[in-house]
């Protein structure tokens, strides 16, 4: 897909620029932990457009509040990404839903010089964000003159700071997007083979679209991590006191007919997840009082082996409770073999919110080909064949092509 981006030569001094990021991480304090790279990925745009004096309106959201919650006010967030990109964002916490809070957040912008960059209040404390309504979009595009979208973790949304703004003003993809786009792009056009791909997680009915189109082009899907106990139940197996979708039996039972999906044989087990008490079982080996924790040894290897020869690989979502550290050695394993074969003759994409601290400590994400900041974006992305709802309004328009000449019916002489 070919989005539109703003030019290196437009002239923005002076532009009031509104930038939709996606900052929706955990944050402790002011600060935020291992998913820091949501927001660092962002900050060479913002920098780009404080350098070219454009007066910078950032807006993201944080959560999914039901209602305005000073705990999740993107007031720290603000604080934060001063600290950790030096750019000197003032907080603009004004509900801009409102008459009041609207003219004062626009005196504010109106009144900043030229390289002033704000940061929004959440989003989603808006009335009205979700459902795209229409007084939340023409209030967000009253505050500014273009809209930049630089959250592909958020372009599978039709939210009002996605979509419905986009529509209203002159509207580009930031070089994030782009990024993640072209990336993506890869598992879907013309994938070099073999082609394996990993899918983790604990809810096998979030991630059915992307295993049923992962099935249609991948050489292997592999499903770990609690996903992967439907199947378990699917055939019969006991997985103890593990954690369990119950309604995704069927559904499993469905995808297990595919030879090219694959489920760990082995797996790391303990009583109560204790990590003092771990050992590693058979599949058809589980006591009844024990849970699953990780992949197992013989997995590891097996899994390892087939990625070594791999010439795509795609993984989302740790295959194990990886946030015990006992728990993680299956994850870790799987990043450290992704990124020894990537940049080379294989190309490795990796993604999903909770997959990000498990490439951070590996210490190898540097050798990724990509690391998709977006979890369910980066599913439907590859489910719905690269279509999202927030990519769709950024389509740069194909010229038409010229229709070919209408050819004479008359007959010539030589007919
Ligand atoms: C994510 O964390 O995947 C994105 O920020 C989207 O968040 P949401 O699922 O709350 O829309």
């Amino acid at each position: 897909m070919k989005l539109r981006t703003l030019s290196a030569a437009t002239h923005l001094k002076g532009v009031r620029v509104l930038i939709r990021v996606d900052w929706n991480v955990p944050i402790e304090g002011s600060y935020v932990g291992e998913k820091g790279l949501k927001l660092e990925r962002t900050f060479g745009t913002i920098r780009d457009l404080e350098r070219r004096g454009a007066v910078v309106v950032v807006m993201t959201h944080l959560g999914r509040p039901k209602r305005r919650d000073p705990k999740i006010s993107t007031e720290r967030l603000a604080q934060a990404a001063r600290r950790m990109s030096g750019v000197p964002f003032r907080f603009c916490g004004e509900a801009i839903d409102t008459k009041e809070g609207l003219a004062k957040a626009d005196a504010l912008i109106r009144a900043a010089k030229p390289g002033t960059v704000f940061l929004l209040e959440n989003v989603r404390f808006l009335k009205g964000e979700e459902t795209n309504a229409a007084p939340v979009a023409k209030a967000l595009a009253s505050l500014v003159d273009i809209f930049i979208n630089d959250a592909f973790a958020s372009s599978h949304r039709s939210h009002a700071s996605v979509v419905g703004v986009a529509k209203l003003l002159p509207s580009y993809a930031g070089p994030e997007l782009v990024d993640e786009v072209s990336a993506l792009t890869h598992l879907l056009e013309k994938p070099k083979h073999p082609y394996v791909a990993v899918v983790g997680g604990a809810k096998l009915s979030t991630k059915l679209g992307v295993i049923a189109a992962l099935l249609k082009v991948a050489d292997r899907v592999l499903i770990g991590g609690a996903m992967a106990h439907p199947f378990y139940l699917a055939k019969r197996l006991s997985i103890g006191k593990s954690y369990v979708e119950k309604d995704g039996v069927p559904l499993a039972r469905k995808l297990l007919k595919d030879p090219k999906l694959a489920l760990p044989t082995d797996a790391v087990v303990a009583p109560k997840l204790d990590p003092k008490k771990v050992r590693v079982a058979f599949i058809d080996d589980i006591k009844a009082s024990e849970v699953i924790g990780d992949i197992g040894t013989e997995t590891m290897m097996t899994w390892s082996a087939w990625l070594k020869k791999a010439k795509t690989i795609a993984w989302n979502g740790p295959v194990g409770v990886a946030e015990i550290p006992t728990f993680s050695h299956g994850s870790l394993v799987l990043a450290r073999t992704i990124a020894s074969r990537s940049k080379g003759e294989c190309y490795g994409v990796v993604g999903g919110g909770d997959t990000l601290p498990i490439v951070a400590r590996s210490g190898m994400a540097e050798w990724m080909d990509h690391i998709s900041t977006g979890g369910g974006a980066m599913l439907e992305f590859i489910s719905n064949n690269g279509d999202l709802p927030g990519l769709r309004v950024l389509q740069a328009k194909v010229p038409a092509t010229r229709k070919p000449k209408k050819t004479s019916k008359k007959k010539t002489k030589r007919e």
